[in-house]
């Protein structure tokens, strides 16, 4: 095999109560990318479709990652990688993960599969860290793994599983404006109380426990941030609108996808995740603003072989 077409999922990180650490993985939209065998040695970027990003390897996303890969291996040939961008850039829905996945994965492919996917992580953190100014992988597990997924650690690299309840959906509305995930760190303070660390970790253990147990009852009950939501909110125009009307139609819990300005609600049951859908829609019809709205299914496998 010498080409690969795969699709590379948007993922929805922090999920609320896990910042840097919880994400998981949606099901209708993503990047589409083409990953080629040459016989020229290195990795070139030879299509980019969608979005203005540089052609430049070690300035692109998806050329960084697959750059770092490329000096693990010893081979007499390089790749070449087409990216036709569907995710836009600053999102909040992992679209720089997106990339920095699809070329990893595609070249693993490409190369029987020599890595295994915490390596191809791994080397998928040095494209994250290009677009975010910082290493984390809350975007990346879950895009790779697919489901929900928990980083355990970063040095040494540990990506927990988290299964995913069948009848979880969820409903994403996407804002055209974009916020720089290294701008909506820059909001956080640097300090948190020990009192709302508690709240915090104790939501984030009762969310994963609720994962484990379809327990929707206690996935509502969790899905609050208390320590960064107050902060990034204020980032994102109608957020509070949208969570309340989001709320009041059924959904689990509501927060900010990624560092904004994408907002997640949860449901149980696509019908209710569609009821969402249209709360939303209503709350953000009036404002002016450009948007898109998505209902996704918790996407269960992850980055996949399209051809
Ligand atoms: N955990 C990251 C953040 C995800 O919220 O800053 C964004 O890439």
């Amino acid at each position: 095999m010498n080409e690969i077409k795969i699709f590379s999922p948007a993922t929805v990180a922090n999920v609320a109560c896990g910042f840097d650490v919880l994400g998981f993985c949606l099901d209708s939209v993503g990047d589409d990318m083409v990953i080629k065998k040459t016989n020229k040695k290195g990795v070139f970027i030879t299509k980019i479709e969608g979005f203005d990003l540089p052609y430049e390897a070690h300035l692109n996303v998806a050329g960084v990652s697959a750059l770092a890969m490329y000096e693990a291996l010893d081979v007499d040939f390089g790749f070449e990688i087409e990216i036709y961008k569907n995710i836009k850039p600053g999102s909040g829905i992992g679209s720089s993960a997106a990339s920095a996945v699809g070329s990893v994965f595609g070249m693993n492919e490409l190369l029987g599969r020599p890595f295994n996917k915490t390596q191809l992580t791994q080397f998928a953190i040095k494209g994250e860290a290009l677009a975010s100014k910082c290493e984390h992988a809350d975007n990346l597990a879950p895009a790779l793994f697919g489901g929900f997924t928990l980083v355990k650690s970063i040095a040494p690299l540990k990506i927990l599983e988290i299964p995913t309840p069948d009848d979880l959906f969820a409903t994403i509305i996407h804002p055209q404006i974009e916020i720089k995930t290294s701008e909506s760190r820059a909001v956080l303070p640097k300090e948190v109380a020990l009192t709302d660390a508690i709240a915090q970790w104790a939501n984030l253990g009762g969310l994963v426990h609720a994962l484990h147990t379809s327990d929707y009852q206690l996935i509502s009950e969790s899905l609050n941030d208390i320590i960064v939501e107050p902060h990034r909110s204020k980032l994102i125009p109608h957020f509070k609108a949208v969570k309340e009307a989001a709320l009041a139609q059924g959904a689990l819990g509501a927060g900010i996808s990624g560092s904004g300005p994408s907002i997640f609600a949860l449901s149980k049951t696509e019908q209710t995740a569609l009821q969402v859908k249209e709360a939303i829609n209503k709350v953000y019809a009036s404002t002016g603003i450009t948007y898109e709205i998505h209902v996704s299914k918790i996407n269960k496998s992850g980055v996949k072989i399209m051809s």
